[in-house]
C-alpha cells in the first residue's frame, strides 16, 4: 500500500504540537504539550532544549497512536518551528551548553546598540533584509559564546554546533547524522545573505561566530535525513518539509502569488505579503525574508513582526489570574459595550513594527475608578487588533498594494470578538480558515510534495476550505476614536 500519511510537528514558542494528516488534508489526530518558559531576568526569555526534545518525542508518539496509522504507512515527518530562537550544543555529548535563547529575549539590546554605533546596520540590512535587533538570532549566539565558560575556544575547535529549533530537533531525531536548516529559518539568523542564499563570511565576522558551528542549508522539500530513535516506533521515517512557522502558515494559506497577505496570530504575530522572486527594497520597519525555498528556488516575503499579541491575553490569564479559560474571557468582553477608554500596550518585550523600540515596556492606559477586570481583558484582546492594523497599514504603504482581505490563522483567530474587531479596525474583510493549524499544514504540504503525496501546488489549492469571514460593521467615527486612543497610548511607552 502507498504510504499515504504525514506526521507533522509544530514546535512553537508555547509548546509542541504533533498531528497526523492524510492525503486529503484531513487531520486524523493531535497531541500537544506546553513547555516551561524561563524568565531569568526582566526582558529575558529562555527554553530548555532537552525538555522540548523530550516533549516532541512524546507528542509525536501520541499523535501516531491516536491516529491508529501504522508506522510503516507514514510517508514523512514534517517540521515547522518557532523562528529565531537559537541554541548551541556540544556535538560530542549531544547536550546544549546553555538554554535556548528565545526570539522574545531582549538581553542583547545593548550589544545591538553598540553594533549600530559601529555603523554596521545598513550593511546587515542590505545583506539579510532584517534589522539589527535582539529579536533575531546572531547576537544571542554571540552572547552564549561570550558568557559560557570555555565556549568560544570549544566552538573554534569545531566541538560546538548552533541551530534554530528545527536544526536541533533534526540533529537529535537523526541521532546526530544531519545538521541542517532550511532557507526560511536561515533567513532569520542575521547570518544568512538573502541575495547569495548562503551564510555570509562578513556577517559571521561581525557577530564573531565560527563558520564550523553552522548547519547546512536545505530547501523545504529536501529530504534531510531519517529518524533514528528507539523512543519513536523504531522506523526510519524520512524528514522533510522543514519551514519556519510563519512561512509555514503562508504556504498553508496558499498565498502562492505576489501581493497575497496573511496574518498568523499566536504568542506574537507575523504579517506577511508574498512578493515573488525579487527582493523589494523597503524603508524601516518591515523586514524582507525568504518565503520558502523549493528545489533550490527561493521566493520572498515582506513581513511585519509584532512581538506580543495572543500572549497579552495569556499574561492576563496566567499572571493576573483574571479568568480561567478563553471562553470565560469572551463572556467578560461581551459584557462591555465599549473599551471605555482603557488600552493595554503589551510591550513586555519591547515593540516591533512600526516602532522597533526594544526598551519600551508594557502599560495599561486610561483607567478610571470604575475600571474593572473586564476592561483589562478587553484591552488585552483589542491590543492584538490594533497592532495588526499598524502592521497592515505599514505594509500597504511600503508595497503600494492595497489589501482587500486578510487571511488569518492561529489560536486567537477562534475568538470571534477579536476577528470582528479586527475587520472593523482594518475596514476590510478578514477570512479565517477551518484548519487552525496552518503552520503545520504548510510543512505537511511541502513534505507531501517531496514524497509525491501531492503533485503540485494546484493540487494543494484543491484542499483549501475557508472558514468564517468577517466584514466590517463599525462606522468611521467610532473606528477613528478607538484607533486614535491606541496611538496615544503607545506614545506613552515609547523610549525612542
Ligand atoms: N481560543 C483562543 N482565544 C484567544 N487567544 C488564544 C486562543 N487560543 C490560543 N490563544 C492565544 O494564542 C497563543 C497561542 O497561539 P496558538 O494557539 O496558535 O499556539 P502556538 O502555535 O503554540 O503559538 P506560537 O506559535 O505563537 O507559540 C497564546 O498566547 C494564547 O493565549
Ligand atoms: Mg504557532
Amino acid at each position: 500500500m502507498e504510504k499515504g500519511y504525514i506526521l507533522a510537528l509544530d514546535q512553537s514558542t508555547s509548546g509542541s504540537k504533533a498531528m497526523v494528516v492524510d492525503k486529503n488534508g484531513n487531520i486524523l489526530s493531535k497531541s500537544s504539550m506546553e513547555h516551561k518558559q524561563y524568565y531569568p531576568n526582566p526582558g529575558w526569555v529562555e527554553h530548555d532544549p532537552m525538555e522540548i526534545y523530550e516533549n516532541v518525542k512524546k507528542v509525536l508518539k501520541e499523535a501516531m497512536l491516536i491516529s491508529k496509522v501504522k508506522a510503516d504507512d507514514m510517508a514523512a515527518l514534517a517540521i515547522t518551528n518557532q523562528r529565531e530562537t537559537i541554541l548551541v550544543w556540544d556535538k560530542n555529548t549531544g547536550l546544549p551548553i546553555y538554554n535556548a535563547i528565545v526570539w522574545q529575549c531582549r538581553r542583547t539590546s545593548e550589544m545591538c546598540s553598540q553594533l549600530k554605533k559601529q555603523g554596521v546596520e545598513e550593511k546587515v540590512r542590505q545583506k539579510t533584509g532584517l534589522l539589527l535587533d535582539p529579536y533575531f538570532s546572531a547576537t544571542k549566539v554571540k552572547w552564549i559564546l561570550d558568557h559560557v565558560e570555555g565556549a568560544r575556544a570549544k566552538a573554534e575547535k569545531g566541538q560546538l554546533l548552533l541551530g534554530t529549533i528545527d536544526s536541533w530537533l533534526v540533529w537529535k531525531l537523526t541521532h546526530g547524522k544531519a545538521h541542517v536548516t532550511d532557507y526560511t529559518n536561515a533567513s532569520r539568523t542575521l547570518l544568512f545573505n538573502i541575495r547569495t542564499l548562503q551564510w555570509d563570511s562578513e556577517l559571521l565576522e561581525i557577530f564573531g561566530i565560527p563558520r564550523c558551528m553552522l548547519p547546512e542549508i536545505k530547501s523545504s522539500n529536501d529530504m534531510v535525513g531519517y529518524t533514528d530513535t528507539e523512543e519513536l516506533p523504531d522506523i526510519e521515517l524520512p524528514i522533510s518539509g522543514i519551514i519556519g512557522d510563519s512561512q509555514g502558515a503562508l504556504f498553508g494559506q496558499n498565498c502562492f502569488n505576489p501581493g497575497m497577505v496573511k496574518a498568523t496570530y499566536g504568542t506574537g504575530s507575523s504579517i506577511m505579503m508574498h512578493i515573488g522572486e525579487q527582493i523589494k527594497e523597503t524603508g524601516s520597519g518591515l523586514v524582507t525574508s525568504v518565503a520558502w525555498g523549493i528545489s533550490g528556488r527561493v521566493e520572498y516575503v515582506l513581513e511585519g513582526i509584532v512581538h506580543c499579541t495572543g500572549d497579552a491575553l495569556k499574561w492576563v490569564k496566567d499572571n493576573l489570574m483574571l479568568f480561567n479559560s478563553f471562553e470565560e474571557a469572551r463572556a467578560m468582553v461581551n459584557s462591555l459595550d465599549s473599551n471605555e477608554g482603557v488600552y493595554m500596550v503589551p510591550a513586555f518585550v519591547g515593540l516591533g513594527i512600526p516602532h522597533w523600540d526594544s526598551d519600551a515596556r508594557a502599560a495599561v492606559v486610561g483607567m478610571s475608578r470604575g475600571t474593572r477586570k473586564e476592561h483589562l481583558v478587553r484591552a488585552a484582546i483589542e491590543s492584538t487588533a490594533y497592532q495588526i492594523k499598524d502592521a497592515v497599514d505599514k505594509m500597504e504603504l511600503e508595497s503600494g498594494i492595497k489589501t482587500k482581505e486578510l487571511r488569518v490563522d492561529g489560536g486567537p483567530t477562534k475568538d470571534e470578538f477579536l476577528m470582528q474587531f479586527q475587520a472593523d479596525m482594518l475596514n476590510h474583510k478578514v477570512v479565517s480558515t477551518e484548519i487552525a493549524e496552518l503552520s503545520s499544514m504548510g510543512s505537511v504540504y511541502l513534505a507531501g510534495l517531496a514524497v509525491g503525496l501531492w503533485k503540485s501546488k494546484e493540487e494543494i489549492l484543491q484542499l483549501r476550505s475557508e472558514g468564517q469571514s468577517y466584514t466590517p460593521v463599525m462606522d468611521k467615527t467610532t473606528r477613528d476614536r478607538y484607533y486614535e486612543g491606541w496611538k496615544a497610548s503607545v506614545s506613552r511607552v515609547l523610549t525612542i
